[in-house]
């Protein structure tokens, strides 16, 4: 902060408070904030290279200020700043993006601001006014496009993103400032209930808890739970990924363990310099961005890095609802820090966290604030808690992102049509390589239901035929493969006066087997009808009345990779494959169109992740469907008709 700037608001900051007196400055616009005051000041912004007229790139330089001039604390400040001229954010100080994206970073459609180091601002009361301890300044560096300086891009607005404040639309000063000054909502009721003064904790897909659990001067011990809160939420092989802000190591680990070993950074930095008498081959890692991996079960009993309840299982985190004991992970390790804050009470958690596992839901985490102390069970045994030194929360999110292509599909077919409509082309993705011999854009092609399970690249002899069978014309070249390790067919089996009947089969072509896997499958009229699934454990997910959740059934869990068919030298591969029949009443539905495309899943899941559907449904021709529906179903008891129609078993 500039010292003139700095001597301005000193002075308007001892009128507010004084009264008394008098000075030939107007008035500025905090003077009046008896709450917290937020300002937006553009400063600067230039033409920068290439060259380009239709979208020309400009520097901007601004500063955004936030005072607490409350009588409170404010904890974990964060401020929204509107941004909309395609900004990229280049460099900042003293805040971090709470969304975790690395610099630089697309910020046009606005961005959550949040303090590091300072995550809090203590009251002029507390502080004696002291300004430094009450604000902060945050420099933003950026590049924008579009708005030709001497024309300024403003956000459209500022506001404090803290709960239980209301701001008032900023006002505008001159063409380059805005302000507000945002008032704590006397309704809002926090829902922490304890004497701390800590934020709430949120609710999430993802929830991190970084809990310092041991402190000395130059190094402490944190716990890092990782605990799934989404019904479909899922994690396997997870990799964690942070980075450090203030050139911290990691010495040590128990639960999980780096998936790079390397102190080649301590050596020759300042953590060599300063830890001159450390043995780094000891330390495990130095980098800013570490990836820290789950252990194996088989070292979950290791005297060094085992023994931590809740670790070592390979990465995998389920839901609560299939496994409470399996929806944590759980680690410990070791940071040393470095000078300024060899403090046995200074610690900054890692900022910009990233998990990912494989074949898994995208999850997008959010800053790590302060939370009051988690408390722990003993450890010992003795009916006592203890309690953490200081915790952070971190809350990750799932996002659907868009440039991910799905890793598993859905074919669909029916009692009603001869021909199943198989996965779309390309749905997991295809090669760009131009040598390719199939086209990604051509839809797939419809085969006979039993077709669906041989593997693709062996199908085309019967696909062929099929097609010649029903006249139909088939494109050169034929459309490729939709390329997913797991595919699911939904087969309506029957629909009858009262009832109908569906059967669900995974398919898995991959070469690892899937534990634990599981599916959902959301129908949007059907599920009050849910009658029984035979050969799964499918119930209602809790909480929604559109989703059946399916799992294997204890014994069955596995969905086993493909393997040899019985005489490899002329059968094709053979998937590994779990099914069910599925039975639905309509006496609660008595509304719903089965064959009219009630009875086909809206969107399906497997382990989490969002499955590609098919874009078409089988179409009923009306007298097929007639005859189906009154001669062969009607009156079969269900289980036996269960047996009959498993002809894929
Ligand atoms: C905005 O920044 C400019 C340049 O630093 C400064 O001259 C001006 O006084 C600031 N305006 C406000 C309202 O703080
Ligand atoms: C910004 O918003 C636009 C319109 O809502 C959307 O299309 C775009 O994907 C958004 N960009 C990012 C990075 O979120
Ligand atoms: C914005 O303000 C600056 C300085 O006060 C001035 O030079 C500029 O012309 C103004 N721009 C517009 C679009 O009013
Ligand atoms: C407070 O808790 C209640 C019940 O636990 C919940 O319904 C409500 O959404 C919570 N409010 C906030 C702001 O978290
Ligand atoms: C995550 O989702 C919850 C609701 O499920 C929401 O309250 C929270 O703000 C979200 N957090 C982030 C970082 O997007
Ligand atoms: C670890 O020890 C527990 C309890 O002694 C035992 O049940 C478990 O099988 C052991 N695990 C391994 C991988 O040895
Ligand atoms: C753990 O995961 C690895 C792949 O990361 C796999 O090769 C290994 O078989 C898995 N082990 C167990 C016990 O699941
Ligand atoms: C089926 O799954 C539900 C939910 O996970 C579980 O409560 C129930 O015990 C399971 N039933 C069987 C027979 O495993
Ligand atoms: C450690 O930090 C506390 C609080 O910030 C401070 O009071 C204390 O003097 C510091 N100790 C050392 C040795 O710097
Ligand atoms: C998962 O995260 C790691 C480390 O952050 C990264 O290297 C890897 O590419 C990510 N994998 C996927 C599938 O996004
Ligand atoms: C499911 O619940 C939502 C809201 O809770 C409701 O709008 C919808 O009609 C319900 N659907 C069925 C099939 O009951
Ligand atoms: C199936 O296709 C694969 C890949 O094209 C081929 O290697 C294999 O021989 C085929 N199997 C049979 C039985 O035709």
């Amino acid at each position: 902060m500039s010292l003139n700037n700095l001597c301005k608001i000193i002075i308007f900051f001892i009128i507010t408070i004084s009264l008394s007196l008098h000075t030939c400055y107007s008035q500025p616009p905090s003077s009046n904030c008896n709450s917290i005051f937020l300002s937006y000041n553009h400063t600067n912004g230039f033409l920068i290279p290439p060259t380009n007229p239709a979208n020309q790139s400009y520097r901007f330089e601004s500063t955004v200020t936030i005072f607490n001039f409350g009588p409170d604390e404010l904890k974990s400040w964060r401020i929204f700043v509107g941004f909309h001229n395609n900004q990229l954010l280049v460099s900042k100080t003293n805040a971090v993006l709470v969304d975790g994206s690395n610099l630089p970073a697309y910020v046009g459609n606005g961005t959550v601001l949040a303090g590091f180091p300072e995550t809090d601002l203590k009251s002029a009361i507390e502080t004696a006014g002291d300004l430094n301890q009450m604000g902060v300044e945050i420099k933003l560096v950026g590049t924008q496009f579009g708005v030709v300086p001497p024309d300024v891009p403003m956000p459209v607005t500022i506001y404090l993103a803290d709960d239980g404040y209301n701001c008032p639309t900023p006002t505008k000063q001159g063409n380059n400032t805005m302000h507000s000054c945002c008032i704590k909502d006397a309704n809002y009721r926090s829902n922490f209930t304890g004497e701390d003064p800590f934020a709430d904790r949120q609710d999430g897909d993802l929830i991190i808890m970084y809990d310092v659990i041991k402190s000395y001067e130059n190094n402490y011990w944190s716990q890092v739970s990782i605990s799934n809160h989404n019904p479909l939420g899922r994690l396997d092989n997870w990799k964690l990924s942070w980075e450090w802000m203030r050139e911290e190591f990691i010495f040590a680990m128990k639960g999980a363990y780096p998936l790079e070993v390397d102190v080649s950074d301590c050596f020759y930095g300042s953590q060599g310099q300063h830890y001159q008498d450390m043995d780094f081959s000891l330390a495990l890692n130095c980098q800013r961005r570490p990836t820290i991996v789950d252990l194996p079960p088989t070292r979950a009993n290791d005297t060094i890095l085992g023994r931590i309840p809740f670790c070592c299982r390979n990465g995998t985190i389920l839901p609560r609802e299939m496994d409470p004991s399996k929806s944590t992970s759980v680690f410990q390790m070791n940071v040393f820090k470095m000078p300024p804050d060899l403090n046995r009470t200074e610690f900054f958690p890692p900022q910009n966290w990233k998990i990912n596992g494989t074949l898994n839901p995208d999850y997008q985490c959010g800053t790590p604030f302060r939370v009051s102390p988690s408390k722990f069970p003993d450890s010992g045994g003795l009916p006592t808690e203890s309690t953490a030194v200081a915790s952070w929360q971190v809350v990750c999110n799932i996002t659907q992102a868009k440039e991910e292509s799905p890793k598993c599909c859905v074919s669909f077919s029916s009692f009603f049509n001869e021909s199943a409509i198989p996965c779309n082309t390309c749905a997991c993705g295809c090669n760009k390589s131009p040598s390719q011999t199939c086209s990604a854009t051509e839809p797939a092609l419809l085969v006979r239901p039993d077709s669906l399970l041989i593997p693709f690249e062996n199908r085309t002899v019967e696909t062929l035929g099929w097609a010649d069978l029903k006249h139909r014309t088939v494109p050169n070249p034929l459309p490729c493969s939709d390329n997913c390790g797991v595919s699911i067919n939904w087969h309506l089996l029957s629909d009858y006066r009262g009832g109908w009947t569906a059967r669900i089969t995974l398919f898995n072509w991959g070469e690892i087997a899937y534990a634990d896997w599981f599916a959902a499958v959301q129908l949007d009229k059907a599920v009050p009808g849910l009658e029984g699934v035979y050969s799964l454990n499918g119930t209602t997910l809790p909480g929604s009345n559109n989703t059946i959740f399916f799992q294997g059934n204890p014994g069955s869990n596995y969905l086993s990779a493909e393997t040899d068919g019985a005489k490899p030298w002329k059968d094709p591969r053979l998937p590994g494959k779990q099914q069910s029949v599925i039975s639905f009443k309509t006496k609660t539905t008595p509304n719903i169109q089965v064959a009219k495309g009630d009875g086909f899943p809206t969107k399906v899941f497997f382990n989490g992740e969002e499955c590609s559907l098919p874009s078409i449904l089988p179409i009923s021709s009306g007298d097929k469907l007639r005859a189906a529906a009154t001669t062969s179903f009607l009156g079969l008891p269900l289980t036996l008709l269960a047996l009959l129609l498993l002809f894929m078993q």
